[in-house]
């Protein structure tokens, strides 16, 4: 199928360009992507990712906050350590530990400026429940999110495309003053996988 083929290129160009720009993965192009086309992040910011593990995102948030903001990477596997000061590791399971009060211990009590959540499942194929197990963590990174993220703050959640997508935007919608949907360049696009783009806290 040639869209399959021309996604299977698409990925192999990103992984590869990752390697050769540092990156630990190909998903630090979907966030340098989100703030070009949304401002996402500004230098100077405090940053959060859920589901951050291996990194690629982290460091990619790293290099536009520059070193007078910070990066909290989050994860429930263990990260190889960073070599960019300004990260910070946390291996946490969002669905089974507690999470803001670790999160403001770093930032000694600041609200932040973004979260990301690129939280995932590991997908077993069958669609109801791979698509449940993703919903489950967009709905947990919402409800860290508002437990933490600044008045004016912004969030990137991931996403599927599923009958309770609507429901999760009307709630990110009475939190953020505009709402949008994200698919990268660099996603598969014969995937359901989006981001939910909330910008400016109410
Ligand atoms: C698509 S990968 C993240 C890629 C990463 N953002 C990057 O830039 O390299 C999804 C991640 O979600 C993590 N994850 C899934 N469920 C989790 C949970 N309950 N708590 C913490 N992390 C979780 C997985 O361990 C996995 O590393």
């Amino acid at each position: 199928m040639p869209g399959r083929w021309l996604a299977e290129a698409r990925r192999d160009y990103y992984r590869r360009r990752a390697r050769e720009e540092g990156f630990r993965s190909r998903a630090a192009y979907k966030l340098l992507e989100a703030v070009e086309r949304f401002r996402l992040i500004r230098r100077g910011d405090i940053v959060v990712e859920l589901g951050a593990w291996p990194g690629g995102m982290s460091q990619a948030a790293s290099r536009v906050v520059g070193p007078q903001g910070l990066v909290i990477a989050v994860d429930r596997r263990e990260f190889r350590s960073f070599e960019e000061s300004n990260i910070v590791a946390l291996q946490l399971d969002i669905l089974e530990d507690e999470v803001i009060d670790p999160i403001l211990d770093i930032t000694g009590g600041k609200m932040v400026d973004v979260l990301v959540s690129d939280a995932s499942p590991r997908f077993i194929g069958v669609r109801d429940v791979d698509v449940a197990r993703q919903i489950e963590l967009t709905l947990r990174s919402m409800e860290i999110a508002e437990g933490i993220v600044r008045r004016g703050g912004n969030v990137m959640l991931k996403a599927f495309e599923c009958e309770d997508l609507r429901e999760v935007e009307a709630r990110l919608r009475e939190m953020f003053g505009k709402v949008r949907r994200f698919i990268p360049r660099s996603s598969r696009k014969t995937s359901s996988e989006l981001y939910l783009i909330g910008l400016g806290r109410l």
